[in-house]
């Protein structure tokens, strides 16, 4: 079908309104937004009509997605229909082709999901964590939790394994709501897994199913906020975490991962979003993992880690953007998976009660006040 658009209206969208779209999103959410990323999210619209799908296809941090789609409502280069779809105008339409903005295609490889990893031998021990996993606790608020899909355990246990980080080794799980300790454990590969998680009833689940099935697993109450127990310091060979992803969070749990490890060798694993942190969070964060915590990075998985949906989400966004109300049709939640490895001349991080407001910033998917205060700190 071919529109007929305003030359006017289209020089305007062309030369006037990318850039300070930009500008109004990030002076209302606090999130910095470039006009390349207005158009991936107009070019996300192109490509899905939900919700969900093109926040992550966006890979813009929510706030400033959905903030970037009521501006383009009002723009009139979006519509939501009466089932909740977001779909382009004629107008929309016309950007989109004038642009020569690319919807994009999906060149996941589907043998693997873009993870890079044959997960076949792994086949026996995901039937059996399934087993395990069926009575886990709900997915609470209050803990920022989420768990991982059964596929996505997997594949973290497998690329530990195969970087050599797992067998005859101590792992040390911060946080445990997707209870990868016990998937790790299935394996038969490590010597000893410690599993640190602030939610008693997952402190209760994982310490059960690890005694009716004979596993070499461990889970104790502990608090990010608290410093490390004295008889886990430098214990370690790896760690891994899926820590809240604001700068104070992400600092909090790295610290606590790498008093953990024993040394230079010694890896650490990770989730990172995009949905939740901007590209400028993932550079702050890169700068504080080479210059403070002195480890070199050496895997970043784009969208390894998928997780569940969970029960809390639409109550927990508040109701700025009615478009958001819908019920996610698909695991659109991911985040890329992090190794990183400690490199010689490491001295340590220094192992001290730390607080810091662990789950909420700027660019959170849960709803805060300050997301809705203008550019803040
Ligand atoms: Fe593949």
């Amino acid at each position: 079908m071919r529109y007929r658009v305003p030359f006017n209206r289209l020089v305007g969208v062309n030369f006037m309104d990318l850039g300070r779209l930009a500008g109004e999103v990030t002076a209302t959410t606090g999130v910095e937004l470039t006009p390349r990323d207005v158009e991936r999210v107009i070019a996300s619209v192109a490509r899905s009509s939900h919700f969900w799908e093109i926040l992550g296809l966006a890979r813009v941090p929510y706030p400033a997605a959905a903030e970037t789609i009521r501006l383009l409502q009002d723009q009139g280069l979006v519509q939501v229909d009466g089932t909740g779809a977001i779909l382009l105008t004629a107008e929309g339409q016309a950007f989109v082709k004038v642009h020569a903005l690319d919807p994009g295609q999906d060149f996941t490889c589907p043998g693997c999901g873009g993870r890079g990893l044959d997960l076949g031998k792994l086949k026996s021990g995901m039937q059996e964590f399934e087993e395990l996993a069926k009575g886990r606790p709900e997915a609470l608020l209050k803990y920022d939790q989420g768990h991982l899909t059964t596929a996505s355990v997997m594949a973290r246990v497998a690329l530990m394994a195969e970087r050599g980080d797992l067998a005859g080794k101590r792992l040390l799980v911060l946080g445990d709501d997707d209870l990868l300790g016990l998937a790790a454990a299935l394996t038969g590969l490590p010597q000893e897994v410690v599993v640190l998680e602030v939610d008693d009833r997952l402190v209760h689940y994982i310490n059960d199913q690890a005694a009716k099935s004979g596993l070499p697993v461990k889970a104790h109450k502990y608090a990010f906020k608290d410093q490390l127990p004295d008889r886990w310091v430098k214990y370690f060979d790896t760690f891994n975490a899926d820590p809240p992803e604001t700068l104070e969070a992400l600092k909090v749990c790295l610290t606590r991962g790498l008093c953990g490890l024993a040394g230079a060798g010694c890896a650490g694993y990770f989730g990172l979003t995009r949905t939740e942190a901007s590209l400028k969070k993932w550079h702050l964060f890169q700068a504080m993992l080479l210059a403070e915590f002195k480890v070199a990075i050496t895997d970043i998985i784009d969208n390894f880690n998928h997780y569940a949906n969970w029960g809390y989400l639409l109550e927990s966004i508040g109701d700025d953007y009615p478009f958001a109300q819908v019920a996610p049709k698909l695991n659109w939640f991911k985040s890329s998976m992090y190794r990183i490895e400690m490199v010689s001349g490491f001295e340590g991080v220094e192992n001290k009660p730390m607080s810091c407001e662990l789950y909420l910033d700027e660019e959170a998917l849960i709803y805060h006040p300050r997301n809705h205060g203008g550019t803040n700190g």
